[in-house]
């Protein structure tokens, strides 16, 4: 098995290191996950999760699909796409009608099959997130749990007729779905939903021998969190309590994700995977 090389490795990553090294175009491509298949939904810069999960996918062998939001989003994620050699790159906004099928369709037509699909999008509007959740409107939550959480149901739907027997769908969550977390306000049972959700949907596609999980990342420096009052407390929290005071960084949360897409996961199914370095067992 050969894996891009990964240079942060050997220096425990801080609040105020530079990005981790995700991509090294020099690195040869390796084989643990070639032949395999699989759409990235989350991308939009080179912070985001999303971009760390397919760079470690692609760095395994996999073929990747990315998306991008809008057009808007589409010059910082289009260099992305090239730099991994990503097969396919589509538009999608979950909240268009019609948009989740679109892409499942030209997946269909160019490649058939999936094997794996990573949903790594969340939002909120500001004003119900930095409210408390007991002032928070019935519009922002809605709004909140359908890009956040029904969307992942709307993918695994019409991913269900694409997938192959063996594949995986991986979600991201967080820590405030299970305890309450300050200024995580109304995205707390966002992500609860999301973790039940994965459970469930583990059980309906178990018969087609599809595995879902969640992987719930420390706090990382992306700019969906930059949109939580105060992120920098929760950064320095983790900085502080963590086992190894450290954080965790993408391209870790990546070879996690490869690792369950792969054939190394095949007895586990709808489970909650911490990435944080150790911090959800600090009290
Ligand atoms: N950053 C953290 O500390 C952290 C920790 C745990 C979990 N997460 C979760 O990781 C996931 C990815 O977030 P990130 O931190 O990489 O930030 P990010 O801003 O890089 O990614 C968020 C993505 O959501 C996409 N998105 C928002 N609305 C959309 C819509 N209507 N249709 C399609 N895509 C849409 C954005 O385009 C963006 O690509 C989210 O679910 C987030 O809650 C983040």
């Amino acid at each position: 098995m050969h894996e891009v090389t990964d240079t942060s490795s050997s220096i425990p990553p801080s609040a105020h290191d530079p990005l981790p090294k995700v991509w090294d175009e020099n690195a040869r491509i390796g084989e643990m996950l070639k032949g395999r298949r699989g759409l990235i939904i989350g991308v939009a810069n080179e912070h985001s999760i999303a971009f760390g999960c397919a760079a470690k996918l692609r760095g395994f062998g996999a073929e990747v699909a990315l998306t991008y939001l809008n057009e808007k989003a589409k010059p910082y994620v289009q260099p992305l796409a090239e730099r991994i050699q990503a097969d396919v790159l589509l538009p999608l906004d979950v909240c268009e009608p019609g948009g989740v099928q679109a892409v499942f369709e030209s997946l269909r037509e160019r490649w058939g099959y999936l094997d794996f699909i990573v949903h790594s999008i969340a939002f909120a509007p500001k004003h119900d997130l930095h409210g408390r959740i007991v002032d928070c409107s019935r519009e922002g939550f809605l709004q909140a749990m359908q890009i956040s959480c029904h969307s992942f149901i709307e993918v695994a739907h019409h991913a269900q007729s694409l997938m192959r027997p063996g594949g995986a769908l991986v979600t991201m969550s967080y820590y405030g779905a299970d305890k309450v977390v300050q200024n995580y306000n109304m995205m707390g049972p966002v992500k609860a939903a999301l973790e039940s959700t994965v459970r469930y949907l583990a059980a309906d596609l178990g018969e087609s021998r599809v595995r879902v999980y969640a992987v719930s990342p420390g706090p990382l420096k992306t700019r969906a969190a930059s949109g939580i009052d105060h992120f920098d407390e929760l950064v320095r929290m983790a900085l502080e309590r963590t086992p190894e005071r450290r954080l965790v960084d993408i391209a870790e949360v990546g070879r996690v994700v490869a690792f369950l897409v792969g054939g190394g996961a095949s007895g586990m199914t709808g489970d909650v995977i911490y990435v944080d370095a150790g911090l959800h067992h600090m009290a």
